[in-house]
Protein backbone atom coordinates (compact mmCIF):
# COMPACT_ATOMS: atom_id res chain seq x y z
CA UNK A 1 0.00 0.00 0.00
CA UNK A 2 1.59 3.46 -1.17
CA UNK A 3 1.35 6.21 1.94
CA UNK A 4 2.77 9.71 2.13
CA UNK A 5 5.91 10.55 4.13
CA UNK A 6 6.24 14.27 5.57
CA UNK A 7 8.79 16.03 7.33
CA UNK A 8 6.91 18.74 8.91
CA UNK A 9 8.61 22.13 9.64
CA UNK A 10 9.67 23.53 6.25
CA UNK A 11 7.99 26.86 4.74
CA UNK A 12 6.68 26.70 1.18
CA UNK A 13 7.48 29.03 -1.33
CA UNK A 14 6.49 28.72 -5.07
CA UNK A 15 3.52 28.75 -7.35
CA UNK A 16 1.01 26.06 -7.15
CA UNK A 17 -1.60 25.37 -10.14
CA UNK A 18 -5.10 24.45 -9.63
CA UNK A 19 -6.73 21.97 -11.63
CA UNK A 20 -10.22 21.29 -12.87
CA UNK A 21 -12.58 21.11 -10.49
CA UNK A 22 -13.42 17.12 -9.45
CA UNK A 23 -17.34 18.32 -8.57
CA UNK A 24 -17.56 20.68 -11.63
CA UNK A 25 -16.07 17.71 -13.97
CA UNK A 26 -18.40 14.63 -12.72
CA UNK A 27 -22.03 16.26 -13.32
CA UNK A 28 -20.23 18.07 -17.10
CA UNK A 29 -19.39 14.28 -17.73
CA UNK A 30 -23.18 13.15 -17.20
CA UNK A 31 -24.59 15.90 -18.80
CA UNK A 32 -22.66 14.49 -22.02
CA UNK A 33 -25.49 11.61 -21.98
CA UNK A 34 -27.94 14.52 -23.16
CA UNK A 35 -27.11 14.61 -26.31
CA UNK A 36 -25.63 12.53 -28.87
CA UNK A 37 -22.43 13.83 -31.43
CA UNK A 38 -19.25 14.95 -30.06
CA UNK A 39 -18.30 16.94 -26.76
CA UNK A 40 -14.47 18.46 -26.27
CA UNK A 41 -14.00 18.79 -22.47
CA UNK A 42 -11.29 20.70 -21.41
CA UNK A 43 -9.01 21.07 -18.08
CA UNK A 44 -10.85 17.98 -16.98
CA UNK A 45 -8.04 16.84 -13.72
CA UNK A 46 -6.76 13.62 -14.09
CA UNK A 47 -8.31 11.99 -10.36
CA UNK A 48 -10.31 8.53 -9.73
CA UNK A 49 -13.15 9.71 -9.50
CA UNK A 50 -12.92 10.88 -12.46
CA UNK A 51 -11.68 7.71 -14.08
CA UNK A 52 -14.28 5.64 -12.46
CA UNK A 53 -16.99 8.13 -14.14
CA UNK A 54 -15.17 7.75 -17.25
CA UNK A 55 -15.88 3.92 -16.43
CA UNK A 56 -19.51 4.13 -15.75
CA UNK A 57 -20.01 6.01 -19.00
CA UNK A 58 -17.74 3.53 -21.14
CA UNK A 59 -20.00 0.71 -19.50
CA UNK A 60 -23.33 2.64 -20.63
CA UNK A 61 -21.76 2.91 -24.44
CA UNK A 62 -20.56 6.19 -24.82
CA UNK A 63 -17.12 6.59 -26.70
CA UNK A 64 -14.11 8.50 -24.98
CA UNK A 65 -11.04 9.69 -26.08
CA UNK A 66 -8.00 11.46 -24.86
CA UNK A 67 -6.60 13.90 -27.22
CA UNK A 68 -4.86 16.40 -24.81
CA UNK A 69 -3.33 16.45 -21.17
CA UNK A 70 -6.72 17.58 -19.96
CA UNK A 71 -8.72 17.15 -22.33
CA UNK A 72 -11.30 14.68 -23.28
CA UNK A 73 -13.51 13.95 -26.87
CA UNK A 74 -16.94 12.34 -25.02
CA UNK A 75 -19.83 10.67 -27.73
CA UNK A 76 -22.80 8.96 -26.34
CA UNK A 77 -24.38 8.85 -29.92
CA UNK A 78 -23.94 4.58 -28.84
CA UNK A 79 -25.52 5.09 -25.87
CA UNK A 80 -27.28 1.57 -25.30
CA UNK A 81 -27.46 0.49 -21.62
CA UNK A 82 -29.68 2.79 -18.56
CA UNK A 83 -27.69 0.34 -15.85
CA UNK A 84 -25.14 2.09 -13.09
CA UNK A 85 -23.99 -1.06 -11.63
CA UNK A 86 -23.24 -1.27 -8.05
CA UNK A 87 -19.54 -1.60 -8.17
CA UNK A 88 -19.11 1.49 -9.54
CA UNK A 89 -21.82 3.45 -7.62
CA UNK A 90 -20.43 2.08 -4.23
CA UNK A 91 -16.84 3.19 -5.22
CA UNK A 92 -18.50 6.84 -5.75
CA UNK A 93 -21.75 7.99 -5.28
CA UNK A 94 -21.29 11.01 -7.81
CA UNK A 95 -22.66 8.16 -10.55
CA UNK A 96 -26.18 8.82 -9.18
CA UNK A 97 -25.67 11.83 -11.24
CA UNK A 98 -26.12 9.90 -14.50
CA UNK A 99 -29.96 8.72 -13.48
CA UNK A 100 -31.52 11.75 -14.84
CA UNK A 101 -29.65 12.17 -18.42
CA UNK A 102 -30.62 8.55 -18.42
CA UNK A 103 -34.17 8.60 -17.93
CA UNK A 104 -33.98 12.13 -20.49
CA UNK A 105 -32.82 10.42 -23.02
CA UNK A 106 -33.70 6.91 -23.16
CA UNK A 107 -37.27 6.85 -20.79
CA UNK A 108 -34.99 4.58 -18.51
CA UNK A 109 -32.74 4.10 -15.64
CA UNK A 110 -31.61 1.49 -13.28
CA UNK A 111 -29.50 2.96 -10.77
CA UNK A 112 -27.96 1.03 -8.01
CA UNK A 113 -29.26 2.77 -5.25
CA UNK A 114 -25.21 4.47 -2.97
CA UNK A 115 -26.07 3.57 0.34
CA UNK A 116 -24.41 5.03 3.06
CA UNK A 117 -21.00 7.18 2.94
CA UNK A 118 -18.10 7.76 5.44
CA UNK A 119 -19.32 10.95 6.38
CA UNK A 120 -22.59 10.40 6.77
CA UNK A 121 -25.89 9.20 5.31
CA UNK A 122 -26.49 10.92 2.35
CA UNK A 123 -29.71 10.15 1.27
CA UNK A 124 -31.00 10.62 -2.36
CA UNK A 125 -34.30 11.40 -1.29
CA UNK A 126 -34.74 14.67 -3.44
CA UNK A 127 -33.65 13.62 -6.45
CA UNK A 128 -36.07 10.74 -6.38
CA UNK A 129 -39.26 12.66 -5.38
CA UNK A 130 -38.27 15.62 -8.10
CA UNK A 131 -38.02 13.51 -10.66
CA UNK A 132 -41.45 11.46 -9.74
CA UNK A 133 -42.91 14.44 -9.47
CA UNK A 134 -41.70 15.26 -13.03
CA UNK A 135 -43.50 12.29 -13.81
CA UNK A 136 -41.32 9.52 -13.76
CA UNK A 137 -42.46 5.99 -12.74
CA UNK A 138 -39.85 5.06 -9.43
CA UNK A 139 -38.86 1.34 -7.81
CA UNK A 140 -36.52 -0.06 -5.92
CA UNK A 141 -36.05 -3.36 -6.38
CA UNK A 142 -32.83 -5.73 -5.67
CA UNK A 143 -30.40 -2.58 -4.28
CA UNK A 144 -31.22 -0.09 -7.80
CA UNK A 145 -33.54 2.31 -8.55
CA UNK A 146 -35.55 2.16 -11.58
CA UNK A 147 -36.89 4.86 -13.45
CA UNK A 148 -39.18 5.34 -16.48
CA UNK A 149 -40.59 7.86 -18.45
CA UNK A 150 -42.15 8.29 -21.59
CA UNK A 151 -40.95 12.16 -21.76
CA UNK A 152 -40.47 13.65 -18.03
CA UNK A 153 -42.73 16.90 -17.62
CA UNK A 154 -42.12 20.25 -15.89
CA UNK A 155 -42.46 20.53 -12.29
CA UNK A 156 -42.28 22.89 -9.21
CA UNK A 157 -40.24 21.11 -6.85
CA UNK A 158 -38.56 22.14 -3.32
CA UNK A 159 -35.73 21.22 -2.20
CA UNK A 160 -36.01 20.85 1.90
CA UNK A 161 -32.50 21.46 2.05
CA UNK A 162 -30.38 22.76 -1.20
CA UNK A 163 -28.70 19.86 -2.07
CA UNK A 164 -25.57 20.20 -5.11
CA UNK A 165 -25.92 17.09 -7.11
CA UNK A 166 -29.75 17.12 -6.43
CA UNK A 167 -30.41 20.29 -8.00
CA UNK A 168 -27.87 18.96 -10.63
CA UNK A 169 -29.67 16.14 -11.30
CA UNK A 170 -32.94 17.56 -11.61
CA UNK A 171 -31.63 20.90 -13.80
CA UNK A 172 -30.28 18.02 -16.24
CA UNK A 173 -34.15 15.78 -16.03
CA UNK A 174 -35.24 19.60 -16.47
CA UNK A 175 -33.55 20.28 -19.73
CA UNK A 176 -35.17 17.96 -21.89
CA UNK A 177 -38.57 17.78 -19.84
CA UNK A 178 -42.44 18.85 -21.82
CA UNK A 179 -42.63 22.31 -20.56
CA UNK A 180 -41.48 24.70 -17.13
CA UNK A 181 -39.34 23.28 -14.37
CA UNK A 182 -39.05 25.41 -11.05
CA UNK A 183 -36.41 24.14 -8.72
CA UNK A 184 -36.89 26.22 -5.65
CA UNK A 185 -34.30 26.64 -2.54
CA UNK A 186 -31.94 25.03 -4.82
CA UNK A 187 -28.04 24.63 -4.41
CA UNK A 188 -26.18 27.88 -5.94
CA UNK A 189 -22.63 26.44 -5.78
CA UNK A 190 -20.41 27.57 -8.83
CA UNK A 191 -20.33 24.14 -9.81
CA UNK A 192 -23.67 23.98 -10.37
CA UNK A 193 -23.99 27.23 -12.33
CA UNK A 194 -20.71 25.66 -14.11
CA UNK A 195 -23.19 23.08 -15.23
CA UNK A 196 -26.01 25.07 -16.06
CA UNK A 197 -23.75 27.21 -17.90
CA UNK A 198 -22.76 23.90 -20.66
CA UNK A 199 -26.25 23.46 -20.65
CA UNK A 200 -27.60 26.48 -21.44
CA UNK A 201 -24.40 26.35 -23.95
CA UNK A 202 -25.92 23.15 -25.02
CA UNK A 203 -29.18 24.84 -26.32
CA UNK A 204 -31.27 25.10 -22.96
CA UNK A 205 -33.50 27.57 -21.70
CA UNK A 206 -32.25 28.32 -18.03
CA UNK A 207 -32.54 31.10 -15.64
CA UNK A 208 -31.70 31.75 -12.12
CA UNK A 209 -28.56 30.09 -12.20
CA UNK A 210 -26.37 30.66 -8.81
CA UNK A 211 -29.96 31.86 -7.24
CA UNK A 212 -32.27 29.93 -5.20
CA UNK A 213 -34.94 29.55 -7.92
CA UNK A 214 -33.96 27.79 -11.07
CA UNK A 215 -36.26 27.90 -14.44
CA UNK A 216 -35.78 25.73 -16.90
CA UNK A 217 -37.97 25.86 -20.18
CA UNK A 218 -38.20 22.07 -21.31
CA UNK A 219 -36.65 21.71 -24.88
CA UNK A 220 -36.34 18.57 -26.54
CA UNK A 221 -32.82 19.69 -29.07
CA UNK A 222 -29.61 19.58 -27.18
CA UNK A 223 -26.46 19.64 -29.20
CA UNK A 224 -22.80 18.91 -28.40
CA UNK A 225 -20.72 21.94 -26.97
CA UNK A 226 -16.75 22.51 -26.73
CA UNK A 227 -16.15 23.63 -23.00
CA UNK A 228 -13.91 24.03 -20.03
CA UNK A 229 -14.06 22.27 -16.82
CA UNK A 230 -13.63 25.66 -13.64
CA UNK A 231 -10.74 25.89 -10.99
CA UNK A 232 -11.24 23.56 -8.55
CA UNK A 233 -12.01 26.30 -5.72
CA UNK A 234 -11.59 23.22 -2.73
CA UNK A 235 -8.12 22.27 -4.07
CA UNK A 236 -7.21 26.03 -4.29
CA UNK A 237 -8.46 26.46 -0.52
CA UNK A 238 -6.56 23.50 0.10
CA UNK A 239 -3.07 24.72 -1.13
CA UNK A 240 -4.24 28.47 1.19
CA UNK A 241 -4.35 26.82 3.81
CA UNK A 242 -1.25 24.70 3.18
CA UNK A 243 1.08 28.07 3.41
CA UNK A 244 -0.99 28.68 6.69
CA UNK A 245 -0.07 24.89 8.36
CA UNK A 246 3.71 25.24 6.93
CA UNK A 247 3.99 28.73 6.62
CA UNK A 248 5.78 30.71 3.63
CA UNK A 249 4.20 32.55 1.07
CA UNK A 250 2.26 30.62 -2.16
CA UNK A 251 1.02 31.85 -5.25
CA UNK A 252 -1.73 29.93 -6.26
CA UNK A 253 -2.72 30.26 -9.93
CA UNK A 254 -5.23 29.36 -12.09
CA UNK A 255 -8.27 29.72 -9.16
CA UNK A 256 -11.19 32.12 -9.51
CA UNK A 257 -10.95 34.34 -6.18
CA UNK A 258 -14.37 34.88 -6.31
CA UNK A 259 -15.67 31.72 -5.52
CA UNK A 260 -13.22 31.52 -2.39
CA UNK A 261 -14.75 34.94 -1.25
CA UNK A 262 -15.97 33.15 2.61
CA UNK A 263 -13.16 31.33 2.75
CA UNK A 264 -10.36 34.53 2.28
CA UNK A 265 -12.34 36.28 4.81
CA UNK A 266 -11.96 33.59 7.51
CA UNK A 267 -8.22 32.81 6.44
CA UNK A 268 -7.59 36.70 6.85
CA UNK A 269 -9.41 37.27 9.89
CA UNK A 270 -7.03 34.25 11.01
CA UNK A 271 -3.98 36.29 10.42
CA UNK A 272 -2.80 35.17 6.60
CA UNK A 273 -2.20 37.80 4.43
CA UNK A 274 -4.05 37.22 1.66
CA UNK A 275 -3.56 39.38 -1.81
CA UNK A 276 -5.71 39.05 -5.19
CA UNK A 277 -2.55 39.48 -7.51
CA UNK A 278 -4.31 38.43 -11.19
CA UNK A 279 -7.54 37.77 -12.18
CA UNK A 280 -6.60 34.14 -11.75
CA UNK A 281 -4.07 34.44 -8.90
CA UNK A 282 -3.83 34.99 -5.32
CA UNK A 283 -0.96 35.17 -3.08
CA UNK A 284 -0.70 33.93 0.23
CA UNK A 285 1.95 34.25 3.55
CA UNK A 286 1.94 33.71 7.14
CA UNK A 287 4.23 34.89 9.69
CA UNK A 288 3.85 34.17 13.55
CA UNK A 289 1.37 32.40 15.03
CA UNK A 290 -2.37 32.31 13.87
CA UNK A 291 -5.63 33.12 15.38
CA UNK A 292 -8.24 31.28 16.90
CA UNK A 293 -11.26 32.02 14.53
CA UNK A 294 -15.32 30.22 14.70
CA UNK A 295 -16.37 28.21 11.36
CA UNK A 296 -19.63 26.89 10.54
CA UNK A 297 -20.32 25.37 7.38
CA UNK A 298 -22.71 26.75 5.01
CA UNK A 299 -24.32 25.71 1.39
CA UNK A 300 -22.63 27.91 -1.08
CA UNK A 301 -21.57 31.09 -0.15
CA UNK A 302 -21.07 29.65 3.22
CA UNK A 303 -17.89 28.28 4.34
CA UNK A 304 -17.86 25.03 2.61
CA UNK A 305 -18.23 21.72 4.32
CA UNK A 306 -15.47 20.57 2.46
CA UNK A 307 -12.91 22.75 3.51
CA UNK A 308 -13.60 22.05 7.09
CA UNK A 309 -11.46 19.37 8.07
CA UNK A 310 -8.25 21.37 6.41
CA UNK A 311 -9.55 24.76 8.51
CA UNK A 312 -9.44 22.54 11.89
CA UNK A 313 -5.58 22.08 10.88
CA UNK A 314 -4.86 25.64 11.36
CA UNK A 315 -7.27 26.14 14.07
CA UNK A 316 -5.46 23.19 16.12
CA UNK A 317 -2.28 25.32 16.42
CA UNK A 318 -3.37 28.89 16.65
CA UNK A 319 -3.53 31.19 19.47
CA UNK A 320 -6.99 30.21 21.40
CA UNK A 321 -10.23 28.49 21.18
CA UNK A 322 -12.15 27.44 18.06
CA UNK A 323 -15.73 26.19 17.43
CA UNK A 324 -16.12 24.30 14.11
CA UNK A 325 -19.33 23.79 13.74
CA UNK A 326 -20.34 21.25 11.09
CA UNK A 327 -24.24 21.42 9.53
CA UNK A 328 -23.82 19.49 5.83
CA UNK A 329 -23.09 16.29 7.39
CA UNK A 330 -23.37 14.62 10.40
CA UNK A 331 -20.25 12.75 10.24
CA UNK A 332 -17.92 14.54 9.12
CA UNK A 333 -15.38 15.00 12.22
CA UNK A 334 -13.18 11.79 11.45
CA UNK A 335 -10.27 13.43 10.78
CA UNK A 336 -10.33 14.63 14.77
CA UNK A 337 -9.36 10.87 16.55
CA UNK A 338 -6.10 11.46 13.65
CA UNK A 339 -5.39 14.98 14.46
CA UNK A 340 -5.41 14.48 17.95
CA UNK A 341 -2.53 11.77 17.53
CA UNK A 342 -0.74 15.05 16.39
CA UNK A 343 -1.07 16.30 19.88
CA UNK A 344 -4.43 18.59 18.47
CA UNK A 345 -6.32 19.36 21.40
CA UNK A 346 -10.19 18.99 20.02
CA UNK A 347 -13.27 17.89 21.57
CA UNK A 348 -16.52 16.96 19.78
CA UNK A 349 -19.88 18.05 21.17
CA UNK A 350 -22.65 16.89 18.74
CA UNK A 351 -22.31 19.06 15.93
CA UNK A 352 -19.41 21.01 16.98
CA UNK A 353 -15.75 20.83 17.23
CA UNK A 354 -13.78 22.54 20.03
CA UNK A 355 -10.41 23.08 19.19
CA UNK A 356 -7.73 25.04 22.16
CA UNK A 357 -4.57 25.75 19.71
CA UNK A 358 -1.90 24.10 21.26
CA UNK A 359 1.78 25.44 20.33
CA UNK A 360 3.19 22.82 18.31
CA UNK A 361 1.86 19.50 16.50
CA UNK A 362 4.09 16.30 16.75
CA UNK A 363 4.86 13.82 13.67
CA UNK A 364 3.02 10.43 14.09
CA UNK A 365 1.27 7.69 11.64
CA UNK A 366 -2.15 8.27 10.59
CA UNK A 367 -4.71 7.05 8.95
CA UNK A 368 -7.07 9.05 6.02
CA UNK A 369 -10.79 8.08 6.31
CA UNK A 370 -12.08 10.18 3.50
CA UNK A 371 -11.20 12.48 0.96
CA UNK A 372 -10.84 16.03 2.89
CA UNK A 373 -9.82 14.40 6.03
CA UNK A 374 -7.17 12.75 4.23
CA UNK A 375 -6.02 16.27 2.82
CA UNK A 376 -6.09 17.64 6.52
CA UNK A 377 -3.95 14.92 7.74
CA UNK A 378 -1.17 16.09 4.99
CA UNK A 379 -1.76 19.04 6.21
CA UNK A 380 -0.76 18.66 9.52
CA UNK A 381 1.99 16.71 8.68
CA UNK A 382 3.20 19.64 6.63
CA UNK A 383 2.72 21.80 10.07
CA UNK A 384 4.30 18.87 12.35
CA UNK A 385 7.43 18.80 13.86
CA UNK A 386 8.98 15.65 12.79
CA UNK A 387 7.45 13.07 10.58
CA UNK A 388 4.12 12.18 9.52
CA UNK A 389 2.60 9.03 7.73
CA UNK A 390 -0.17 9.11 5.79
CA UNK A 391 -1.91 6.33 4.83
CA UNK A 392 -5.24 5.59 3.15
CA UNK A 393 -4.24 7.80 0.08
CA UNK A 394 -7.04 5.79 -2.20
CA UNK A 395 -9.24 8.86 -0.78
CA UNK A 396 -6.98 11.54 -1.50
CA UNK A 397 -6.37 10.34 -4.78
CA UNK A 398 -10.16 10.43 -5.40
CA UNK A 399 -9.69 14.18 -5.07
CA UNK A 400 -6.43 15.81 -5.77
CA UNK A 401 -4.11 15.80 -8.68
CA UNK A 402 -0.59 15.28 -7.25
CA UNK A 403 -1.01 16.89 -4.39
CA UNK A 404 2.32 15.35 -3.13
CA UNK A 405 4.38 16.41 -6.19
CA UNK A 406 2.24 19.68 -6.23
CA UNK A 407 3.41 20.01 -2.49
CA UNK A 408 7.44 18.79 -3.55
CA UNK A 409 7.61 21.90 -6.03
CA UNK A 410 6.89 24.31 -3.63
CA UNK A 411 9.54 23.18 -1.17
CA UNK A 412 7.75 20.36 1.09
CA UNK A 413 9.66 17.61 1.84
CA UNK A 414 7.27 15.24 0.98
CA UNK A 415 7.28 11.18 -0.37
CA UNK A 416 5.02 9.04 -1.57
CA UNK A 417 6.34 5.54 -0.79
CA UNK A 418 4.98 2.30 -1.91
CA UNK A 419 3.79 -0.22 -4.30
CA UNK A 420 4.33 1.90 -7.74
N1 LIG B 1 -29.53 15.45 1.28
C1 LIG B 1 -30.68 14.76 1.58
N2 LIG B 1 -31.34 14.15 0.56
C2 LIG B 1 -30.90 14.19 -0.72
C3 LIG B 1 -29.71 14.89 -1.02
C4 LIG B 1 -29.05 15.52 0.01
O1 LIG B 1 -31.10 14.71 2.73
O2 LIG B 1 -31.55 13.62 -1.60
C5 LIG B 1 -28.78 16.11 2.36
C6 LIG B 1 -27.40 15.50 2.60
O3 LIG B 1 -27.45 14.36 3.41
C7 LIG B 1 -26.65 16.64 3.20
C8 LIG B 1 -27.25 17.87 2.47
O4 LIG B 1 -28.50 17.44 1.95
O5 LIG B 1 -26.93 16.74 4.55
C9 LIG B 1 -26.42 18.43 1.35
O6 LIG B 1 -25.94 17.39 0.54
P1 LIG B 1 -25.71 17.56 -1.02
O7 LIG B 1 -26.76 16.79 -1.74
O8 LIG B 1 -25.54 19.00 -1.35
O9 LIG B 1 -24.31 16.80 -1.22
P2 LIG B 1 -23.89 16.02 -2.50
O10 LIG B 1 -24.52 16.63 -3.68
O11 LIG B 1 -24.08 14.57 -2.27
C10 LIG B 1 -21.81 17.50 -3.08
C11 LIG B 1 -20.34 17.26 -3.27
C12 LIG B 1 -19.69 16.97 -1.94
C13 LIG B 1 -19.93 18.17 -1.02
C14 LIG B 1 -21.45 18.44 -0.89
C15 LIG B 1 -21.77 19.67 -0.08
C16 LIG B 1 -20.25 16.37 -5.52
C17 LIG B 1 -19.98 15.23 -6.42
N3 LIG B 1 -20.16 16.16 -4.20
O12 LIG B 1 -22.33 16.29 -2.52
O13 LIG B 1 -18.30 16.82 -2.17
O14 LIG B 1 -19.41 17.92 0.27
O15 LIG B 1 -22.01 18.61 -2.21
O16 LIG B 1 -21.17 20.79 -0.63
O17 LIG B 1 -20.52 17.47 -5.99
C18 LIG B 1 -16.12 16.10 -1.69
O18 LIG B 1 -15.77 16.57 -2.79
O19 LIG B 1 -15.29 15.72 -0.81
C19 LIG B 1 -17.54 15.97 -1.39
C20 LIG B 1 -18.02 15.17 -0.45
Amino acid sequence: MEYLEIKGGRALSGTVRISGAKNAALPMLAATLLAGGSFEIHQVPDLQDVRTFLQLLKELGVEIERTRDSTLVIDSSKLDSFEAPYDLVRRMRASVLVLSPLVARLGRARVSLPGGCAIGARPIDFHLKGLELMGAKLEIREGFVEARAKRLKGAHIYFDIPSVTGTENLMMAACLAKGNTVLENAAKEPEVVALGKMLQDMGAKIKGLGTDTIVVQGTTDLRPVSCTIIPDRIEAGTYLMAAGAAGGELVIENCVPEHLETVIIKLKAAGLKIKVIDADKLKVKRRGRLRSVDIKTQPYPGFPTDLQAQIMVLMATAGRLSVITETIFENRFMHVAELKRLGADIRVEGRSAIVKGVKHLYGAPVMATDLRASASLVLAGLAAKGTTVVQGLEHLDRGYEKMDEKLLSVGARIRRIGDN
